[in-house]
Formats: C-alpha cells, sequence, structure tokens
C-alpha cells in the first residue's frame, strides 16, 4: 500500500469511528494536512448528520465550504465534542509532534477546546521517541533571531523556514536535533521564550485515540504511560 492509501484508510477509519458520534448539534473540529484533506473529503457523505465544524486552517476552512460543510468561527462555540487530525510524529503516550504544514497554533487551540482528540496517521509517524521530525515553532517576525539564539541552547539546529507566513501572519523555525524524552516539560519551556506563539509539541494536550494507519490494517492505539 502506498503512504497515500494508508492515509486514505485511516482517514475512513476515522469516519466510521465518529459516525455513531454524531448528533444534528455536533461541532467538529477539523484539523490540517494530507491526512486530514482525506477526512475533510469523506466528511462531506455525513454533512446532513452534523450541525458544523471549526476549522484549524484555513486551508481547511476553504475545502471544507467547497464541500458544502459549515464552518463556523471557534468563537461562535462554546466547544467541541471532537477533533480529527494527523501528526507528524506520534509516541506511545500519543504526544504528537505537529507543524509540518504549518498550521500548529490553531490546531492547538482547536485541539484544546475538544473532548476528545482522534489522530489518524500512517504507521510511517509512529516513533519510540519523538524528535526525528524537526520540530515547529511559530514565531512572531521580529523575535525571530532572539528565540533562534535562545532555541540553539538545547544543543539544536534551528533553521527558518523560507517563505512560509502562517495564517497568524507568523513565521516557522524548526528545530533539528531534538531527542525529546520529556515532551510535556520541553513544550512548557519553549513556549516561555518571549516571541514564541507557540510550539509543536502536543504533550499537554495529547491524543486520546491513534488511528494508526497499517498494510496489515488500522491499529487502534490508546495513551500509555510512558
Ligand atoms: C499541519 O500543520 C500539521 O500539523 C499536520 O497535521 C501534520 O503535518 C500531518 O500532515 P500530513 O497528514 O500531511 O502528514
Amino acid at each position: 500500500m502506498t503512504q497515500d492509501e494508508l492515509k486514505q484508510t485511516v482517514a475512513q477509519a476515522a469516519l466510521d469511528y465518529i459516525a455513531p458520534k454524531l448528533t444534528p448539534t455536533s461541532i467538529l473540529g477539523i484539523g490540517t494536512g494530507s491526512t486530514a484533506n482525506f477526512f475533510i473529503d469523506g466528511l462531506a457523505a455525513y454533512k446532513q448528520h452534523f450541525a458544523a465544524t471549526v476549522a484549524s486552517s484555513e486551508a481547511s476552512a476553504q475545502r471544507l465550504a467547497s464541500l458544502g460543510i459549515k464552518v463556523l468561527d471557534l468563537n461562535e462555540v462554546e466547544g467541541l465534542s471532537l477533533y480529527v487530525d494527523g501528526a507528524d510524529e506520534c509516541n506511545a503516550a500519543l504526544e504528537m509532534i505537529k507543524g509540518g504544514g504549518a498550521a500548529l497554533t490553531r490546531e492547538k487551540i482547536v485541539a484544546a477546546t475538544a473532548d476528545e482528540f482522534i489522530c489518524i496517521a500512517d504507521e510511517s509517524k509512529m516513533v519510540t521517541t519523538l524528535g526525528h521530525f524537526p520540530l515547529p515553532v511559530e514565531v512572531i517576525p521580529m523575535a525571530r533571531a532572539y528565540v533562534t539564539r535562545e532555541l540553539e541552547k538545547l544543543g539544536a539546529t534551528v533553521v527558518y523556514r523560507q517563505g512560509v507566513i502562517t495564517d497568524n501572519n507568523a513565521v516557522i523555525l524548526d528545530v533539528h536535533g531534538l531527542s525529546i524524552t520529556e515532551a510535556k516539560a520541553l513544550e512548557a519551556q519553549i513556549n516561555q521564550i518571549a516571541g514564541v506563539i507557540t510550539n509543536g509539541l502536543f504533550a499537554a494536550r495529547p491524543a486520546n485515540i491513534l488511528l494508526l494507519g497499517t498494510p496489515a490494517g488500522v491499529k487502534t492505539l490508546y495513551a500509555k504511560n510512558t
């Protein structure tokens, strides 16, 4: 199976998982990226079964709207029953690195408001230790050089993602060479640097369930304490 086929399979597994939970008042949080796109495309068939969505990026909002799915501003809703999104890396505790598509801040905000975070990923995303995928950090543009110097103090190599402006008019620094054993602590530490909007570690709010696409089928994993 190709990676795209695995992504499509987990997107369908997520649709099967959420379908019984949908009610006419449900408002769903929707992620960003190629795996989330497969989910969005499949969600169109269920649009009579829920009220609306909240998107974690302009790109996902546009894709949802183009399929006739209602998209609300997060400020218009009191909370979300569930959030479905991909990841760049995920460990056994269902802590993740996200932000490969530069949508990490809105993803983190939408995830924070959701009762249940359903992560959908192909098996290449599952890791023992987070950090092989460079950790994205979203930064206020004027703080870019300062934040780079602070992140280098972690012993990491920091690469400015040239030409990328986020939905929040900010920039992305990718932090290479980390081996992350204390994800929650590092997430908090990096977020303390002045000028950082947020970083792509999702450890304070990990996923609740991971639907992992493998050639042998979709595995369902729940968070384990590491
Ligand atoms: C977007 O900023 C990311 O957090 C994505 O959720 C993540 O990069 C997964 O993307 P793919 O599904 O395209 O691999």
